[in-house]
């Protein structure tokens, strides 16, 4: 038993109704969806959020916070990175252990930006001089504004890329930290130009793993002359810091 939901701006034609019925042998119900804007909505309804120290609101409720240094202000609409999935949570809780560590990036890649949360946090608490890059042209705007609504323009660039490689990149740019919270096989995938492209000593978050990645990332780490420094594990997800030895 299966529901398939189709959403579409106009009335289907009947024709394409009966199509549907007779290839995927199912029984059409034919509903209106209220008049919203969705975007608008979703975020709205993203609730502020805290990781440690810092604290994760929509514009919407930006206002009704009390804004410091580690306050993020983060428009979702269609990019990914809000701070509610355990992936970002990850990635925030680790760049907050680097300062912990006394550890200052001057330079940083965040590849597969999404909102630009990471990029922004990273901004905030170190100046650091950053490249966030995203294939996906809708995170690649949604970044911009929020980097221009963080005040942070000056430290964090945005472009469109597959991974480390891009027309704005330069592909022999060292890197003292990369963030890639991206799913294992990009990962696995772009592993040797992450590498590469990292200084020595350079601190290397993965994230948007699952357990049983996360423990083969680690495995695999020593070939990479990478070392790992800190492990986040919760509801079968997992994130790893590591450092190139
Ligand atoms: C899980 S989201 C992470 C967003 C944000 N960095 C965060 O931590 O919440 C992954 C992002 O990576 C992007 N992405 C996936 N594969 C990529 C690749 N090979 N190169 C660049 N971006 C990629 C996706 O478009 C998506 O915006």
């Amino acid at each position: 038993m299966f529901t398939l939901k189709i959403f579409s701006e106009v009335s289907l034609d009947p024709i394409i109704i009966f199509l549907i019925e007779e290839c995927f042998a199912v029984k059409s119900a034919i509903t209106k969806t209220p008049k919203k804007n969705w975007l608008k909505t979703s975020n709205v309804n993203f609730s502020p959020v805290k990781i440690n120290k810092f604290i994760v609101t929509s514009s919407f409720f930006a206002n009704s916070i009390k804004q410091n240094r580690f306050s993020l202000t983060i428009d979702a609409s269609l990019a990914f990175g809000t701070g509610h999935h355990y992936s970002t949570k990850f990635c925030l809780e680790l760049i907050q252990e680097l300062k912990k560590r006394k550890n200052n990036p001057l330079t940083v890649i965040d590849v597969g930006c999404g909102t630009g949360i990471l990029a922004i946090a990273i901004a905030k608490l170190f100046s650091s001089r950053i490249i966030a890059v995203d294939n996906d042209i809708h995170a690649v705007e949604m970044a911009k504004r929020n980097i221009v609504v963080n005040k942070v323009s000056q430290y964090v660039k945005v472009y469109k890329s597959t991974g480390l490689i891009g027309n704005h990149l330069n592909s022999r740019a060292k890197y003292d930290l990369v963030v890639a919270n991206i799913l294992y096989n990009p990962i696995k995938s772009m592993m040797r130009s992450i590498i590469e492209n990292l200084s020595n000593g350079g601190s290397l978050i993965l994230s948007g793993l699952n357990l049983k990645q996360t423990k083969h990332l680690k495995e695999i780490s020593k070939q990479f002359r990478l070392k790992v420094i800190n492990e986040k594990k919760e509801a079968n997800w997992g994130a790893l810091l590591l450092k190139k030895i």
